[in-house]
């Protein structure tokens, strides 16, 4: 019988204590806490202070104790090389403690931070949960990031050691990656003390000699290591996230908080029970991998799948049932991007009916705005519900949610609206407000905060940067952090995420931002000025845009400045970012105050309705930028200037 919704929601808004006190129980502490939640500097919030635990011991080791050490804990199905293989949690323990062993021998100890850039390798499992055995700190960096980036994220987070591989292979391409870090290495200022390097079969990489180690090697000397308990307040990670800028947020995740919640995620959320299998399509570069592919499901006892391939080409739009029906997947978390790229190589989803999907029960999407048009493709060709849920890499895990583990109404869940993550999930307070903190009407749109504390699990700080977190966060709607989407609530308690309010835009579920693209651009020698926008795409949900406007006296053929700009674009953020196109204006739209408007711009390029805005400085220039956007496809429909 499965637990009210209603009862359970207003429980842990009403008493979070008393919540959150008896979900921990679900995790085995190696001293308890001394308070559920410190109060004591808000809006600084901690979640079981005086509490210690070791995160992969709740991941792996208890259950092992528990008797479900042959019970397999991860599967890695790659149909990019070829290769399926699966671990116990038995094994994987060994496989983890042998390599915690590893970074203990090169000096890693708790607090440390190791920088993790792999490909979608099992080892890259191995390696977070080693830093998490040691009570040491990992930042693992997405693959698609270019060296630059990467550098950005060492000299933030100072890493002892890096972990990476040879190579990560994007469909039939072998991307090397170890050129990208020796790159990345040689721009930080802050030098790693070893680098340990995955040798992947399809391109060896070159060593540095003193500071590479081959991990085979590694391991074959390493002894295994023991768990290091850490405070339940102790940082387990740090996630870099865009920002308004391109100095990227290293978004902080604690053990203790961060454990109680996905844990309990598991059931509350996606119903499913130890022993299931759950299968995440992401990267563990990403929050979703993090949370999803890694964490969660271990903490719960689950089985996990790691795919290393996308959801189209590798080798068809059939793997994901060819994989559901193989490993027996009860529920499947990816974005909507994934199901567009689908639906677009086999509409009628002739390739499903190719598959016994009767183990799979439930679709979660999220990352990205879950457009109806794909909900109800997915929902018609699967026929298991289709759940959209919101949540950010601030957040860790669902802001709201049809959570599939409780009831909603009559024993079921809550129907679905298209274009909604239904409800707030368990200890979140959502609200729409309007800028003068004040709630707006149900229905009307407003910034999409949440009352403080927030529950458990979620980002208590910034790496290093306390103040950026409370400006960034907390400072514009005090006693509430500022999700940056706006959107709705509806009558019926429905929240509906609808955009970002900042420079933030997501393409292919992946979040970028376009003041990072615009930093790159600026830099080029040819470019006065220049802004990138988001527009819509089919596809990717969004694409970035880039207008350049060039120095005065610059007479180069305009197309080798757009190359030059979009190989630089790859060169600085990397191939993730999707920088593909630009336009040369003579001029940008610009508020008196010289802001530049980038929210028209975008809406003239979608041939969406807007309001001329008052203060802009010369109107005539709206007209001139939907020309030169004609001219690259966009704005067909010219200038549509709402009346009054
Ligand atoms: N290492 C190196 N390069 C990478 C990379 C990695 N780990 N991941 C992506 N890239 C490159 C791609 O090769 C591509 O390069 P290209 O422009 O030269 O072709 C570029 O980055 C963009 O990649 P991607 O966004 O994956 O686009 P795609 O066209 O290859 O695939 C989808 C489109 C929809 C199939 C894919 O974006 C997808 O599976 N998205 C799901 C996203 C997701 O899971 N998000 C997590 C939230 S749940
Ligand atoms: P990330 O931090 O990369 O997970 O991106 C978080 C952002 O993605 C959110 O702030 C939203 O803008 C967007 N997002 C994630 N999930 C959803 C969803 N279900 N509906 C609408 N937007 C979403």
């Amino acid at each position: 019988m499965k637990l009210l919704y209603a009862h359970q929601h207003a429980s842990s808004l009403r008493d979070p204590e008393g919540y959150w006190g008896e979900v921990a129980k679900k995790i085995t502490w190696a001293r308890p806490w001394t308070r559920v939640l410190d109060t004591s500097r808000p809006p600084f919030y901690r979640w079981f202070a005086g509490g210690e635990l070791n995160t992969c011991y709740n991941a792996l080791d208890r259950h092992v104790e528990a008797g479900r050490g042959g019970q397999v804990a991860l599967i890695y199905d790659s149909p990019v090389t070829n290769t399926i293989g699966s671990w116990t949690y038995g094994e994987l323990r060994d496989w983890v403690a042998r390599f915690a062993g590893v970074l203990a021998d090169l000096g890693v100890a708790k607090g440390d931070r190791v920088i993790l850039y792999m490909p979608m390798v099992p080892d890259a499992v191995v390696a977070m949960l080693a830093c998490a055995r040691l009570g040491a700190i990992h930042s693992v960096v997405f693959g698609g990031f270019a060296a630059n980036e990467l550098a950005v994220r060492i000299d933030d987070c100072q890493p002892k050691v890096i972990v990476s591989a040879s190579c990560g292979i994007e469909v039939n391409r072998i991307i090397a990656y170890k050129p990208l870090l020796d790159g990345a290495i040689a721009l930080a200022r802050h030098k790693p003390g070893a680098c340990v390097i995955l040798q992947r079969p399809q391109q060896k990489a070159e060593m540095v000699a003193g500071r590479d180690r081959d991990w085979d090697a590694e391991m074959q000397k390493a002894k295994s290591a023991p768990c290091t308990n850490v405070a339940a307040t102790d940082p387990l990670y740090i996630l870099y996230t865009s920002g308004t800028t391109g100095q990227p947020k290293g978004v902080v995740r604690d053990n203790g908080g961060h454990a109680v919640a996905l844990c309990d995620s598991m059931k509350t959320i996606y119903d499913v029970e130890p022993g299931e299998v759950f299968w995440a399509a992401s990267d563990v570069g990403w929050v979703v991998g993090h949370s999803y592919i890694v964490y969660a499901p271990l903490l719960a006892g689950c089985t996990t799948v790691l795919f290393e391939g996308k959801p189209v080409g590798t080798p068809d739009a059939g793997v994901f049932w060819r994989i559901i029906a193989q490993h027996k997947v009860k529920a499947l978390f990816t974005a909507p991007t994934a199901f567009r790229a689908i639906r677009r190589d086999d509409p009628k989803g002739e390739l499903i009916r190719k598959y016994d999907l009767s183990s799979f029960k439930t679709l979660f999407l999220a990352g990205e705005r879950c457009d109806p048009p794909t909900l109800q493709w997915a929902q018609e060709m699967l026929k298991v519900p289709v759940i959209d849920h919101w949540w950010q890499t601030e957040t860790g895990w669902s802001i709201v949610a049809n959570c599939m583990g409780l009831q909603g109404d009559g024993g079921k869940p809550f129907p679905v609206k298209p274009g909604s993550p239904t409800k707030a999930a368990m200890g979140w307070d959502v609200q729409a407000l309007a800028a003068d903190g004040t709630e707006v009407k149900r229905g009307d749109i407003g910034a999409l905060c949440c009352k403080l504390p927030l529950p458990p699990g979620t980002l208590p700080t910034l790496w290093n940067a306390e103040e950026r977190f409370r400006k960034a966060y907390l400072d514009d709607f005090p006693g509430y952090y500022k999700t940056g989407d706006a959107g709705y609530i509806d009558e019926d308690g429905y929240v509906f995420v609808m955009t970002r309010v900042d420079d933030v835009i997501n393409v292919a579920g992946h979040r970028l931002s376009t003041g990072a693209m615009e930093e790159v651009l600026a830099a080029h020698n040819d470019v006065a000025e220049c802004a990138v926008i988001g527009v819509a795409d089919e596809m990717k949900g969004q694409v970035p845009l880039g207008f350049l406007v060039l120095k005065a006296g610059v007479n180069r053929p305009h197309e080798e400045i757009v190359r030059e700009v979009v190989a630089l674009v790859r060169q600085r953020i990397g191939p993730v970012a999707f920088f593909k196109q630009a336009i040369v204006v003579k001029r940008l739209p610009k508020t008196r105050s010289g802001k530049i408007l980038r929210a028209t711009m975008q809406r003239i390029a979608e041939n969406q309705e807007f309001k001329q805005p008052a203060t802009i400085d010369d109107p005539a220039i709206l007209g001139e930028i939907a020309e030169s956007l004609q001219g690259a496809g966009y704005a067909r429909e010219g200038l549509k200037v709402a009346a009054g």
